[in-house]
């Protein structure tokens, strides 16, 4: 397939109107597959993580696994996360008009809103008033009825789900006052080039209110399309929950292997056992050989019609596996360290007692190298980004170029 080769459009457009208008990348898409993003945002205010998770119509446990916060800790989902602290946001994108976009999310107007504090304070400068007013046909902001359900559509990126061939899940980043792409790129542990590619950026120039995609290094999964939770990828040094809350994936740290085991939430499960052997999910076994090491595994398979499937695996490999190392839980934060733009620095638990995820007895342990979910080794992102001006006009305006693109993009 001549496709493999990626294809870069920088547009610049030039709004001749507006005054200083900030950029967002954008990523066209053609078919109605939904995939998985996250949104670094910002807490305006104390909340409790329920109120933060139905900010975002999100599942509150989802909130707490994908930044790596423990789900044991007692009254978890009452716990008031503290003001300007900084967190990941699970989010799923849909192709509107041939564009990615979250549009799932819904805001219940209060007293004394406009979309000015909507878009800017509440979901911390991630939408703009205008994508609100438009997004609801709003024609008079000064008029905004309390209790009135608005759309808040949120900037998505997936990009395939790989960077450089390589598995990654994507953040939609407001840029700060104080940001430079450099140590933006530090921060997320990516380079200066990989950032400006994936922007499609002509030069390192950012301002604050721009909305970069920060590619993060992430484990993939290789569920069928007709699983549920297709399409599950969970970035490096996080945790994901599937199934009904029923099965827990992890990635990192040593390796990009999605790792996924019984979930310690108490409910009510399918059955997690491979057929035709009395392995549980998660768990591995390992038989030193003249041959090499002999690894069984059950491995998750996806979520299919309420059913947890599994598959059992045998193969052989130079060196037995080491037990299963699973990514430094953190407890529900209460302070916010000086750089709030930082992650809580993972800290081991301090009270082992409550750490879900015990390691295997040293006869069964979880393979590091070879479980599926293997990253899929798949060519470049034949995608196109490109920077405009966030004003109403010119998205539309954007997305029919964009549309011309993909059009006559699709006979390479
Ligand atoms: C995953 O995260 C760990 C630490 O959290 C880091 O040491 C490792 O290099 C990361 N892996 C990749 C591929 O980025
Ligand atoms: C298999 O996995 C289950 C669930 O994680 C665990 O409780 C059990 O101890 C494991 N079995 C063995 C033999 O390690
Ligand atoms: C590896 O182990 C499995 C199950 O324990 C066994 O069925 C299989 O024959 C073994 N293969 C080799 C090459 O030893
Ligand atoms: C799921 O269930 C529906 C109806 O119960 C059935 O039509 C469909 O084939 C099932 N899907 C799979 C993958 O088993
Ligand atoms: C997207 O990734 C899949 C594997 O995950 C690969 O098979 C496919 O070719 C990729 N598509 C593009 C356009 O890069």
């Amino acid at each position: 397939m001549p496709s493999s080769k990626s294809v870069t459009f920088i547009l610049i457009f030039i709004n001749a109107v507006a005054l200083v208008t900030s950029k967002s990348t954008i990523e066209p898409c053609t078919n109605s597959d939904s995939c998985n993003a996250l949104l670094a945002y910002t807490l305006y205010t104390d909340l409790k993580v329920s109120e933060v998770a139905s900010l975002f119509q999100i599942d509150p446990i989802a909130l707490l696994t994908t930044n790596a916060i423990d789900i044991s800790y007692p009254d978890v989902e009452n716990h008031i996360l503290p003001s300007q602290l900084f967190l990941k946001i699970p989010i799923t994108c849909s192709c509107v008009d041939g564009i990615r976009k979250s549009v799932s999310t819904h805001y219940k107007t209060r007293p004394s809103d406009t979309l000015s504090s909507i878009a800017d304070s509440i979901y911390a400068g991630l939408v703009s008033a205008d994508q609100i007013k438009e997004a609801n046909s709003i024609d008079d902001p000064s008029v905004l009825d309390v209790g009135q359900s608005l759309v808040v559509p949120l900037p998505c990126t997936c990009f395939n789900g790989t960077d450089n061939s390589l598995p990654a899940i994507y953040l939609s980043y407001v840029v700060k006052e104080v940001d430079t792409l450099a140590a933006i790129a530090a921060r997320y542990e990516t380079t200066l080039t990989d950032l400006m590619n994936v922007n499609a950026m002509g030069s390192a120039a950012i301002k604050a209110g721009d909305i970069l995609a920060v590619p993060l290094p992430a484990c993939a999964s290789k569920f069928p399309r007709y699983a549920s939770d297709f399409g599950l990828i969970v970035p490096n040094g996080s945790y994901a929950i599937s199934a009904s809350h029923c099965v827990q994936c992890s990635c990192g740290p040593g390796n990009l292997n999605l790792y996924c085991m019984p979930a310690s939430l108490a409910v009510s499960c399918s059955s997690m056992q491979c057929r035709n052997s009395n392995l549980m999910l998660g768990n591995v076994t390992v038989q030193q050989s003249s041959a090499g090491c002999n690894v069984t595994s059950c491995n998750y398979g996806g979520y299919v019609n309420g059913t947890i499937m599994t598959t059992l695996s045998t193969y052989l490999q130079p060196r037995c596996p080491g037990s299963q190392q699973f990514p430094p839980l953190v407890v529900p934060p209460t302070t916010v360290i000086r750089d709030s733009t930082f992650a809580p620095a993972p800290a081991p638990q301090s009270d082992g007692s409550s750490t879900p995820t015990p390691t295997p007895k040293t006869e069964v342990v979880p393979a590091t190298g070879s479980l599926p979910g293997l990253p899929p080794a798949s060519g470049p992102v034949g995608s196109i980004s490109l920077s405009f001006s966030v004003n109403p006009s010119a998205t539309l305006m954007i997305a029919a170029v964009l549309l011309l693109f993909a059009m006559t993009s699709i006979p390479l």
